[in-house]
């Protein structure tokens, strides 16, 4: 963090100060009040749940030196019409000020935290980077993770996400990145923007941003992505899996019983052996597209493979793999989902159930729009193909999932549907042997993640 006096933040935002204007914020700006801290800076926000202003006190409380809000709060305050514009105002003018840090963006449909987190493991190497917790990429979080780069700071790799039009470039215009890598166009959100195209569209907005001297990194692997190349004024590098062409490519990969994969790093700098600690052969074009823009900003091919080989999952809840002291093994991928990642959850779940039973606690898939019915049922078919032993589908938008599984008749699993995540685990917990392998997963509003907490916990009793 940059210190900015309250004078200041009132002058970048155009706010209205009430306090002393000779104030610094020293500390973390946060937008939730219990992550306040001494010298920090709290945005209120008017949430779902909740409304930020209710919390003003209690930031004031935990040392925060005060508030950007919309109305007056009763302590040091900063006020604004606009809070995200105040926030994106103030990451800008923190940009402004670090001339030396080179801003790289990454986007796409599905993958974009992982490979945020491992891109961030390379370019560590490089020097001080600043990468957002978890999955910081929207109006909000994008402004609060450049908001912690300060004088030190190299490197800002980004999470850009999108669920409409303009909307990465309205992030790129906080941050302007030099390097940005669009990982795949999927069905992610697909429903709000009317179809791939549209969301291809969308995350296309980020190669639109990079100037003449910045680079496009590109999935060659799907044709929505490398056709970006015709919208950008940079340099385009490429990275794929089934791409000969490819700048960055793997070859002979394969995956250990726990999914985890191994595979020779191809780039023009010669090969190098790769061993990811992430789950799923999902993460090897994640990886590629790590590993590409790493080398473009510098890395050496040794500090590729090391880094990838060393980088771990810095994220909660995306193919977490556990085992349980009975044998059991519990695959939590409970973020989120949507056809191309439950697609590849299912895939390692699979993979890790060879020699056991695989089960699979599936929650809907939010945001599909018209295709919501036909994806749900295209996913209950993938799970009767992938030969498990049971189908538990969660909640009613997801039961159209049991409709699709017995369009597989060789299937001799069992497909149920559930209301619920208590009636998932009572329909599935006590006939859990060793050797077996649950996986669950849903999207974000279902929280199954509490499911996967208590199979694992299960082993505990
Ligand atoms: N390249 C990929 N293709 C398909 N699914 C993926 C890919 N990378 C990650 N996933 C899966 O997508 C979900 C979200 O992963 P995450 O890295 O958080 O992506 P995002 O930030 O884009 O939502 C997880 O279930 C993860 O296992
Ligand atoms: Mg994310």
């Amino acid at each position: 963090m940059i210190p900015l006096t309250l004078a200041q933040i009132a002058q970048i935002t155009g706010g209205r100060l009430h306090g002393e204007p000779a104030a610094v914020v020293t500390g973390e700006v946060v937008i939730d009040s219990r992550r306040a801290g001494p010298g920090g800076l709290f945005a209120a926000v008017a949430g779902e749940r909740a409304d930020g202003h209710d919390f003003a006190d209690a930031a004031a409380a935990a040392g925060a030196t005060a508030v950007l809000a919309t109305r007056p709060v009763g302590v040091p305050s900063v006020l604004v019409t606009d809070v995200p514009a105040a926030l994106a105002a103030l990451a800008r003018f923190v940009i402004d000020s670090l001339p030396a840090a080179t801003i790289a963006g990454l986007t796409g449909s599905s993958g974009k935290t992982s490979t945020k987190d491992l891109a961030a493991q390379l370019i560590e190497r490089l020097g001080p980077t600043i990468a957002p917790a978890g999955s910081f990429n929207n109006e909000f979080g994008l402004p609060l993770t450049v908001l912690r780069a300060d004088a030190s700071t190299r490197y800002l790799v980004l999470e850009l996400s999108a669920r409409g039009p303009g909307h990465i470039a309205y992030l790129c215009g906080i941050a302007p990145p030099c390097y940005g890598a669009v990982l795949n166009v999927g069905h992610a959100h697909a429903g709000e923007f009317g179809g791939l195209d549209q969301v291809a569209r969308a995350k296309g907005e980020l190669v639109e941003a990079l100037p003449a001297d910045g680079t496009a990194i590109l999935n060659a692997d799907d044709p929505r992505v490398l056709a970006m190349a015709a919208r950008t004024a940079a340099k385009v590098v490429t990275f794929g899996v089934a791409s000969p062409d490819a700048c960055v490519r793997a070859a002979g990969v394969r995956l250990d019983d726990l999914g985890r994969p191994s595979f020779t790093l191809l780039t023009p700098e010669g090969p190098a052996a790769v061993t990811l600690r992430l789950h799923g052969a999902h993460n090897v074009p994640n990886a590629l597209a790590a590993a590409a823009l790493a080398r473009e900003l510098g890395l050496g091919l040794a500090g590729i493979a090391d880094g990838l080989s060393a980088a771990v999952a810095r994220s909660r809840w995306r193919m977490e793999v556990h085992h349980r002291r009975d044998g059991v093994t519990v695959i939590n991928d409970a973020y989120n989902a949507n056809p191309e990642s439950v697609q590849a959850a299912l895939a390692a779940l699979h993979h890790l159930a060879q020699g056991g039973r695989g089960f699979a606690i599936l929650g809907h898939m939010a945001e599909l729009g018209d295709t919501s019915q036909t994806s749900h049922e295209d996913i209950g078919e993938l799970a009767a193909r992938a030969d498990l032993a049971a189908l538990i589908a969660v909640g009613e938008e997801a039961a159209p999932m049991l409709a699709g599984a017995r369009r597989v008749p060789s299937w001799t699993g069992e497909a149920l549907a559930v209301p619920d995540g208590a009636a998932a685990l009572d329909a599935v917990a006590n006939q859990l042997k060793p050797g077996d392998v649950v996986l669950v997963k849903a999207s974000r509003a279902a929280h199954l993640e509490g499911v996967a907490a208590d199979l694992i916990e299960g082993a505990a009793q």
